[in-house]
């Protein structure tokens, strides 16, 4: 049992390397474009949030450079015997570990976890946690996350190359450079970036509560909105409110297929589309409920109806199974019909990286105190704000 899952462990890294080249190409070329200017001059907030940081001059200096990157794991220094379950299980006992992990992340590892949630409650989980160990099972925007935000833990992740493409879009120096364009504007960066990138950033935001801190920047002000494209421009267009947006996407949430959202609907009638705000544009006007993973959770769980249409990481299944076992959830295909609506990063992660990053308490995240502590404002004032 433990070899296959090795082996398949495997297959999943070198599919994923294609994708990786393809991130790293689009980081290349992609232009930093103004995107869209809608339905601006209508929008009056509510009650304004106008704090000293939004100087636009005062854009953080450069920061030491990170320590580099830790070996990959070995799997083969696990004895094949093992029953990975269990022994995570006593490690996470005897090391005073609490596992936190994203909905994305394979089943059994869900079910290990001491809490399974979306960003913006992992963070919240990771920031008030007093276990000596926090192992993150997610990608390494939200391990860095929860080490800006509790630094006296020791953080450590499955694979220390499970990033994002967002994450992947958006270099601090080019982030840098589109802010100095800018002068004055506030810059609202989504919690999927580098802590280099959260350093240069006034606040940062989830799909959980960007629209409740795009409200709260006052109406004259101009907001940058990075890296994710289509979440910007979902909130542009809902709350009315102009924003020059970064051009990066995810490379899961921008594979399905409208297509077979139409074909799905037209077989299935009564169903509901549940979408994250990653997706494209045409894939969320065919949405009942847009919102971050854990409000599509919410809302396929206790909305009336039987069966729901899923665009989002299909591991948010599982939960959903759980909560509501006698409803119907279909994920959405991709067009081409890959596993694309499979994350390649956050599935880098396995029970074998999970045993040994508790076992051997590695990869570790360490960052350079300076940084840490410039990642640390925008992301408290998140909090405060959420
Ligand atoms: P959530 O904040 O909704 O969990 O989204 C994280 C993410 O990476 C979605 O692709
Ligand atoms: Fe990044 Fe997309 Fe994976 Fe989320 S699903 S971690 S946005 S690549």
């Amino acid at each position: 049992m433990a070899r296959k899952r090795r082996a398949f462990a495997s297959r999943r890294e070198s599919d994923c390397i294609s994708d990786i080249v393809s991130i790293a190409v689009f980081a290349e070329l992609m232009p930093l474009t103004r995107d869209t200017r809608n339905r601006a001059e209508t929008f009056t907030g509510p009650a304004c949030y106008a704090p000293q940081f939004m100087t636009g001059n005062g854009i953080a200096p450069s920061y030491p450079s990170l320590p580099p990157r830790p070996p990959a794991p070995d799997i083969s220094s696990i004895d094949p015997r093992l029953d990975l379950e269990s022994e995570i299980r006593n490690l996470k006992r005897q090391k005073n570990a609490v596992l936190l992990a994203h909905y994305y992340q394979e089943e059994a590892i869900q079910d290990l976890a001491d809490f399974v949630g979306d960003s913006l409650d992992l963070s919240r989980k990771a920031q008030e946690s007093d276990a000596r160990i926090i192992a993150f099972a997610g990608v390494r925007f939200m391990a860095e996350t929860a080490k800006i935000l509790n630094p006296t833990r020791k953080v450590v992740l499955p694979d220390y190359e499970a990033g994002c493409s967002l994450e992947d879009s958006c270099p601090p120096e080019a982030f840098r450079a589109w802010r100095e364009q800018h002068p004055g504007a506030v810059s609202l960066t989504y919690i999927n970036c580098s802590a280099a990138v959260k350093a240069l950033s006034d606040i940062i935001v989830t799909s959980s509560n960007a629209e409740k801190i795009v409200r709260s920047i006052p109406a004259d002000k101009e907001i940058l909105f990075a890296p994710d494209r289509h979440l910007g421009r979902f909130l542009s267009q809902k709350l009315g409110r102009p924003m020059t947006l970064w051009p990066g996407t995810c490379i899961v949430h921008e594979q399905f297929s409208e297509r077979e959202i139409v074909r799905l609907k037209a077989k299935y009638p009564d169903a509901k589309l549940a979408a994250h705000p990653e997706c494209p544009e045409p894939i969320l006007a065919h949405a009942d409920h847009v919102g971050s993973t854990r409000s599509i959770l919410n809302y396929v769980t206790t909305a009336p109806g039987k069966r729901f249409l899923i665009a989002t990481e299909e591991g948010i299944v599982h939960q959903m199974k759980k909560l509501a076992p006698d409803r119907e959830y279909i994920p959405v295909p991709p067009d081409n019909g890959c596993r694309c609506n499979e994350c390649p990063f956050m599935k880098l992660n396995t029970l074998e990286k999970l045993y040994l990053c508790l076992r051997d308490e590695r990869p570790e995240i360490i960052l350079p105190e300076e940084l840490r502590k410039a990642a640390e404002k925008p992301l408290l004032r998140m909090l405060e704000l959420s």
